[in-house]
């Protein structure tokens, strides 16, 4: 019996709400020294409890230490969630699970990457304490015309569970960036593993990386374009919540990803739209004017000739005045 896991569990389920020891020892029938010591250990583990004399114990609402136990907590309790202290990439630990085997949904998340993925062979500063990084593992049963689609849809779920928790606008900028105040807060990489045929998907790793609280670990020229939650907002974010939220959302819009429907938000929120841009169309660098997003997550660009374009995938930016 791993008495450490049942307490987390049951610290996490009363909330704010304290446990006294005597109760704790009696539901899991140990000795009231043996809960004490394991709630030493969980604190020595990174855990934040509280414990008053005569009232008990309870998580702290600055526990800022990821678990699987309390994000299972907040609804996601038939998932299989993998949290780690520190990984290379998640993306990279999820495609090993899903290479054997790994069921649709597997989620792995770490406190800190050594060696994140960003888009373009970039890096993704990854630090301990400061972002959620996660990798959903998805199975998907839909057609290989919808595969195109998980990364806008996720971007879209992301912005939702940001909102849901801080109550401030995001945005998305085409096509997987999500900003607040001008500022990035989370890019998201999908890498996907094609069927033996090339005919269908075998599953698809979705890596969500959030800048959730300020970090020292980023250069000065990248702070000029990104930011954390917390600096944009002033608010205290849980990052186990965050997950969770991530997690519950990223499963709507992925069962729902065939009707469309996310399309009109993922509009609603996007940032180049009714602007001049530039993008890379294979490699040709292009510049014309944003008109919107298609019905497949593309972006419309009409030319300075005329003629009109659908940007399936690549990289686009605002053109700045003096361009
Ligand atoms: C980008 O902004 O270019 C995409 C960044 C994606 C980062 C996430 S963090 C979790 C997952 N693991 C990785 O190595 N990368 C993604």
């Amino acid at each position: 019996m791993d008495i450490k896991k049942i307490i987390l569990e049951k610290l996490a389920v009363s909330g704010d709400k304290y446990i006294s020891g005597a109760e704790l020892a009696r539901t899991i029938e140990v000795s009231r020294n043996a809960v004490w010591k394991a709630v030493k250990s969980l604190e020595n583990d990174g855990f934040s409890i509280e414990s008053v004399t005569s009232k008990g114990y309870r998580l702290s609402e600055n526990n800022n230490k990821l678990s699987e136990e309390i994000i299972k907590c907040f609804g996601e309790s038939e998932r299989n969630i993998i949290v780690l202290d520190e990984i290379d990439s998640t993306n990279n630990y999820a495609k090993k699970l899903a290479s054997q085997g790994a069921e649709n949904g597997t989620a792995v998340i770490a406190d800190r990457q050594t060696a994140g993925k960003g888009r373009m062979g970039r890096n993704f500063v990854s630090p301990s304490g400061c972002g959620v990084y996660i990798s959903i593992i998805t199975r998907p049963k839909f057609s290989m015309e919808t595969v195109s689609l998980i990364t806008s849809a996720i971007a879209v779920a992301t912005a939702n569970a940001v909102e849901n928790l801080c109550d401030e606008p995001v945005k998305i900028q085409w096509v997987n960036d999500l900003y607040m105040n001008n500022k990035k807060i989370c890019g998201i990489l999908t890498e996907a593993s094609m069927g033996l045929e090339m005919r269908s998907l075998d599953y698809a790793v979705i890596g969500i990386g959030i800048n959730v609280r300020k970090n020292n670990e980023f250069d000065e020229e990248l702070k000029k374009r990104a930011a954390s939650i917390e600096e944009c907002t002033g608010k205290k974010i849980d990052r186990n919540r965050l997950c969770a939220e991530i997690l519950k959302q990223a499963e709507i819009c992925l069962e729902n990803i065939e009707n469309r429907e996310y399309i009109k938000e993922y509009s609603r929120r996007e940032l180049l739209t009714g602007n001049r841009i530039t993008a890379m169309h294979g490699n040709t660098k292009i510049e014309g004017f944003a008109e919107g997003i298609d019905k497949n997550a593309c972006l419309i660009v009409r030319l300075d000739n005329g003629s009109v374009i659908h940007l399936s995938s690549g990289e686009a930016n605002k053109c700045r005045i003096s361009d």
